[in-house]
């Protein structure tokens, strides 16, 4: 015993590998259980797939690069919950494709942004920021108003997604153009905000 320990001990390329695998089994034992787990993989009460709109409004975001400022995860802290809301839970994310979680703030957090301002406060706010907000170093994002939506493409998404096991109907996908027909980016991303924490549980 004590031989084969000098051994390890004394090739670095075998302890490397030895420690790898090691490693490895902690990631795996933290990893796996978490797939499985109902609470990370189930919708909460209520949580459903995003209607075209929203869904649209969600890729102009994440085209945008909207979370390089904005974080969607409210911590379990008190003062995180006391200014945003009830903490995030898996459970409200399980369709978002990719998640927007995140942890840079340049801005405020937008998990729970839904409903707090009226979609014309919206408005005025991606145009110019600072016609809200003087001191705000948001960009602006006037382009969003005069661009429309490609109804085909936001329901190639949305196929895609119902591929993915995502329970849209077919109906609901034959729907898709006719929903966006017309919108803007602009009232998309609006859309988009306004559901934001819709799902959410009551604060504490
Ligand atoms: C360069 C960083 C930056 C980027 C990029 C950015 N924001 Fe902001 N955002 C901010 C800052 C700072 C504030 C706080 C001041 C304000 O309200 O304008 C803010 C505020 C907001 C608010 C109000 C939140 C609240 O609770 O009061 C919303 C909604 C918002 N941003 C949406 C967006 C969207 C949508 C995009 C992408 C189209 C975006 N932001 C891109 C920095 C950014």
């Amino acid at each position: 015993m004590a031989n084969s320990h000098e051994k390890v001990e004394r090739n670095v390329g075998l302890m490397a590998v030895l420690i790898a695998v090691v490693i490895s089994f902690g990631g795996l034992a933290e990893i796996v259980p978490l797939m499985y787990q109902a609470e990370a993989v189930e919708p909460l009460p209520g949580v459903e797939p995003y209607p075209a709109l929203e869904l649209a409004g969600r890729d102009v975001y994440v085209r945008e690069g909207c979370y390089n400022c904005h974080s969607q995860m409210v911590r379990t802290l008190r003062f995180e919950s006391e200014r945003y809301g009830h903490y995030s839970m898996a459970g409200e994310s399980v369709y978002d494709r990719p998640f927007q979680w995140g942890s840079k703030r340049t801005g405020p957090d937008l998990a729970r942004v839904g409903g707090r301002y009226s979609d014309e406060w919206h408005r005025v706010h991606l145009i110019n920021p600072r016609d809200v907000v003087p001191e705000s170093n948001m960009p602006g994002y006037p382009w969003l108003e005069e661009r429309e939506l490609d109804g085909r493409s936001v329901q190639r998404r949305i196929r895609a997604l119902q591929r993915l096991g995502d329970p849209y109907t077919d109906e609901q996908v034959e729907a898709v153009p006719a929903d966006v027909e017309g919108r803007t980016e602009m009232e998309a991303v609006i859309a988009y905000l306004q559901g934001l924490g819709r799902h959410a549980p009551r604060a504490q």
